[in-house]
């Protein structure tokens, strides 16, 4: 082994080669992810001369504590043109690690590879789980390809569905970390996104809860018809009542199935979500990408970078307007999604209001039946107990849907004028 310079001699690989939460480096690759260009900072903190980098695949600061995983993720990403967020740790020439949050996005000819330092807690939730795929590769002699399914298994078991859902959380968290830490102001429209999560699990769930309630009483009409038959002669207002009952309760019922959609999701919360998480990783990727842009051009302006480095600042200018555009008609679509999910919610609770003028119909036809209706009681007891569930719970998807209206329009980019940035459906 050959020692480049002193540093490589006495560097200890336990150390970490600094560099502080405001500076941002960034890489550009061709399309195999051989280094192209980068700014002084990444430079710098790799401890390679420009000689040594341009020409050189990236993994020239490949450290080995990096699960194969994570780059047969991030690879799979990218050759599908998908810009990738991933926490890397890499290894500087003298031996000493840095750990990055790095946004990694396809441009015409190849990548660039934007990176912040990391320091939210997701990062410490990502050290313990790259450590466990790091054991698992050696351990069990997983295949790259299997290690991937392995993290992605990891991630679904820490609440993320996806691994775009894990990195657009993670981007926000680090984003709002690296603001508080620089004394920053909070950015509001991407607190409003992140808040939105929460909101949209709970109306996933409140929907589930509907499914459920609506499958508790499909035998109810019949039951009701068997009771009247014994009642009443054929035909009479009961079973007449419960056959409406039941006529509008399957309407309910597939109204219920318009909260589901098509693309493989669940519901159409669900698909709300992946959008909404797709919203934050373009929107915080959208912010770190106009920072290393003013970052890139001051450096150029200020002459501490060389001639050739106003390409780079070209590309980066490309790369931020593609983001902003992408953000913006991200948020557009969450919107008109969420339009979509208050309208079907106040038609589910329209066509709830029908079904229980029917409930009532049935008490006052079971009031005339006197003593008569005493075996009809029950069944009309446990109607009421629905009702006043269902009530509640589409009083809560009614709040929760108008909430998160309100969310997304907080998100929503704006004019120079403040009116929002969208066009009415
Ligand atoms: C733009 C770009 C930036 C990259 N940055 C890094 C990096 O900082 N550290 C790293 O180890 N790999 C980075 N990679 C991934 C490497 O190309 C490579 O996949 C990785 O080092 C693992 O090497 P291996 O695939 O040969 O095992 C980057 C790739 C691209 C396209």
């Amino acid at each position: 082994m050959s020692f480049q310079n002193s540093a490589t001699a006495f560097s200890s690989s336990r150390e970490e080669a600094p560099f502080s939460i405001d500076e941002l480096f960034f890489s550009r690759t061709d399309e195999r992810g051989v280094i192209a260009a980068g700014n002084e900072v990444f430079r710098r903190i790799s401890e390679y001369s420009w000689q040594e980098l341009v020409g050189a695949p990236h993994k020239i600061i490949r450290h080995p504590d990096m699960p194969k995983g994570v780059f047969y993720i991030l690879w799979e990403r990218l050759k599908k043109g998908l810009a990738t967020g991933a926490y890397v740790k890499n290894r500087a020439k003298d031996g000493r690690y840095y750990w990055v949050y790095a946004v990694i996005s396809p441009i015409e000819g190849g990548y660039v590879s934007v990176r912040m330092k990391p320091s939210s807690k997701v990062f410490s939730q990502a050290q313990v789980a790259y450590a466990e795929a790091l054991k698992l590769e050696a351990n069990e002699g997983l295949t790259p390809e299997e290690s991937a399914a392995k993290i992605r298994e990891v991630l679904r078991d820490l609440g993320f569905p996806t691994y775009a859902a894990f990195s657009s959380f993670a981007i926000a968290q680090e984003m709002t970390a690296r603001d508080t830490a620089l004394a920053r102001v909070e950015d509001g429209r991407l607190r409003s996104m992140k808040e939105l999560l929460p909101r949209l699990h709970d109306l996933e769930s409140e929907q589930q809860n509907l499914f459920t309630a609506f499958a508790k009483i499909r035998g109810i009409p019949s039951n009701m018809r068997i009771v009247a038959s014994r009642l009443e002669p054929a035909g009479g207002p009961i079973s007449a009542i419960s056959q409406n009952y039941r006529l509008m309760s399957d309407e309910v019922t597939n109204h219920l199935g318009g909260f589901r959609v098509e693309n493989g999701a669940r519901s159409m919360t669900e698909s709300v979500l992946s959008r909404v998480h797709h919203g934050i990783f373009m929107m915080a990727a959208a912010r770190l990408q106009r920072e290393v842009k003013m970052v890139a051009l001051e450096a150029f302006l200020t002459a501490k970078e060389g001639d050739n480095f106003k390409y780079e600042v070209e590309v980066l200018t490309t790369l931020l307007d593609t983001y902003s555009i992408d953000s913006g008609a991200v948020l557009v679509s969450v919107f008109n999604d969420v339009t979509a999910l208050t309208r079907s919610a106040k038609d589910l609770r329209q066509l709830v209001t029908g079904l229980d003028s029917i409930r009532v119909l049935c008490r006052v036809e079971a009031g005339r039946l006197g003593a008569n209706s005493v075996s009809l009681m029950p069944v009309i007891d446990q109607l009421d107990k629905f009702h006043i569930e269902i009530d509640a719970t589409l009083e809560r998807i009614m709040h929760l849907s108008e909430r998160v209206k309100t969310l997304v329009e907080a998100a929503m980019p704006r004019t120079a004028n403040g009116s929002l940035h969208y066009h009415h459906s």
